[in-house]
């Protein structure tokens, strides 16, 4: 069985991409930094008889990424697909919003680093931010 994982699983494209995933057969693992709320994303997936597992990361965090990646890869025997999801959308003008809440996103969505490439490295998806693979 393939794997998918979810770095940064939301509600909307998250779900919506691991979903069509599970379709294909593949066993999905959601990651965010909301345990309950990854878990509630996983059984919307579970109870459609799909196979979905959980993880806690922090995107904006490079060392959270990593050991996080070294975790699936060595409980599922590899990542086949790997979605780079994570972002944090507002609905704000740059001059409503504070200083520290825009670094934020940019820690998660572009400088987070991915860990770098190998030649068994998962195809990546990335939506979050200028392509990176
Ligand atoms: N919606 C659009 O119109 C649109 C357009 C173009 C591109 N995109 C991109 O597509 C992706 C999905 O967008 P969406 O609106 O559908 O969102 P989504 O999949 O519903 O959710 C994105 C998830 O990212 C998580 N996240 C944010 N910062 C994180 C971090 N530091 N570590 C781990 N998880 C983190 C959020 O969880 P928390 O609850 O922890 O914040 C949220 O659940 C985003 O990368 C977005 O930039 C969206």
């Amino acid at each position: 069985m393939k794997t998918f994982l979810g770095v940064g699983s939301g509600p909307g494209i998250g779900l919506a991409t691991a979903e069509r995933f599970a379709r294909e057969g593949f066993r999905i693992v959601l990651s965010g930094r909301n345990p309950a709320k990854t878990a509630t994303l996983a059984q919307r997936l579970t109870a459609q008889g799909y196979e979905a597992h959980i993880r806690t990361v922090d995107a904006g965090d490079p060392s959270s990424v990593a050991s996080m990646v070294v975790d699936v890869e060595r409980s599922f025997d590899g990542i086949d697909v790997m979605h780079y999801n994570a972002a944090s959308m507002r609905k704000a003008g740059i001059t409503d919003r504070p200083a520290t809440r825009s670094t934020g996103t940019w820690r998660s969505t572009s400088a987070a680093p991915l860990p770098p490439p190998r030649p068994s490295s998962p195809l990546c998806v990335n939506v979050a931010r200028a392509p990176y693979c």
